[in-house]
């Protein structure tokens, strides 16, 4: 059966970026494939963070899955550092990848620009990352378009590996959405909307009210020319409104753009539309708090299962390059 891995940092609150570019794919694939979804911890420690924020945001994150509707029992869900497996291989992936290649991902140039200070994690970020992956033999990671890169660092490791040392992982494949793989920022749509916005009314958060979504809908920056027409390059706020549109209603973006000739009407509709899918989300993101206990409880069953593959597949690597076992 196809595998399926993916993973979320807990670094701060779901937005509707990870939702369309992530969750609702990990939803629809849980009832056709194996799925391991996983909260990266491990990599929430590459940026500055605070340890009890890092506690809790962990124990959120994994509500945030139940919540955009990934079904406890249709799939494993864990946290990264319960399998510590995730580290080991790491490190045999750092041995494998190499500094150029390192170098050259966007996210850490982008991530590391202009700090006096650097951690070293951040620059090794995707050897972990690849590591996640290739320990579940995942053929399949559904992620949004900013992860292609690390996904084509993974595919070519494993390659790299598997000539050097023999067939040892699975070659896996990134699942990107046909449409908003990138959701924009609001009030800078020439960037994606993130966790780190410095404007909260760029971002929508999977927990905002419906009154807080229709004004941030609402105060979305467009252009002045006034024409609805699909145009990333020139008209990039009004096309991130155009693509929600289409990607919430399962709408083709030329049928939306067809649909509206102000952008009023598009954005009195979309917010519409956008309350009427994140509504089922918030409710459940607050049945599932009322339990904290039931999800610590789920994670710990998550992590055992996934050690159980995890454990394997590092023992085939260690084997592969040589260490020798222990007698
Ligand atoms: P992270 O935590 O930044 O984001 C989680 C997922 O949400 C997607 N996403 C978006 N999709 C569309 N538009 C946006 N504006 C947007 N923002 C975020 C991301 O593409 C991602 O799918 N490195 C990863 C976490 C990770 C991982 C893994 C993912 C670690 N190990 C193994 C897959 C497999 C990250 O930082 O995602």
């Amino acid at each position: 059966m196809t595998r399926v891995f993916s993973g979320v940092q807990p670094s701060g609150a779901l937005h509707l970026g990870n939702y369309l570019g992530a969750f609702r794919q990990w939803a629809a694939d849980q009832w056709e494939f194996d799925c391991f979804y996983c909260v990266v911890d491990l990599h929430g420690l590459t940026v500055e963070f605070d340890p009890a924020d890092l506690r809790r945001r962990t124990l959120e994150t994994a509500v945030g899955f139940l919540a955009a509707g990934v079904e406890p029992e249709q799939c494993t869900l864990f946290v990264q550092s319960h399998v510590h497996e995730h580290a080991e291989l790491a490190w045999l992936i750092e041995c494998t990848a190499s500094f150029g290649e390192l170098s050259r991902m966007t996210q850490f140039k982008e991530k590391s620009h202009g700090r006096e200070s650097v951690k070293a994690g951040l620059f090794t970020y995707p050897a972990l990352m690849a590591a996640d992956i290739l320990l579940y033999d995942a053929d399949r990671v559904p992620v949004g378009d900013d992860q292609r890169q690390h996904l084509e660092l993974t595919r070519d490791v494993a390659l790299r590996f598997n000539h050097r040392y023999g067939e040892t992982f699975v070659v896996p494949e990134a699942a990107v959405p046909r449409q908003a793989a990138r959701v924009m920022d609001l009030q800078h749509p020439g960037s994606k909307m993130s966790k780190s916005a410095e404007s909260p009314q760029g971002t929508i958060d999977l927990l905002d009210t419906p009154e807080q979504i229709a004004q941030k809908v609402r105060r979305a920056v467009t252009d002045t020319d006034g024409e609805v027409r699909y145009d990333p390059e020139h008209k990039p706020g009004l096309s991130n409104l155009l693509e929600l549109m289409a990607a919430v209603t399962g709408r083709s973006i030329d049928d939306v753009a067809a649909a509206y000739d102000r952008y009023g009407p598009l954005k009195a509709d979309l917010a519409e539309a956008l309350v009427e899918a994140l509504g089922p989300v918030r409710e459940r993101y607050e049945t599932y708090s009322s339990d904290p206990a039931e999800i610590t409880a789920l994670l710990d069953q998550g992590a055992e299962k996934a050690a159980g593959v995890a454990s394997k597949t590092l023992a085939r690597a260690k084997d592969a390059m040589g260490l020798l076992p222990r007698g």
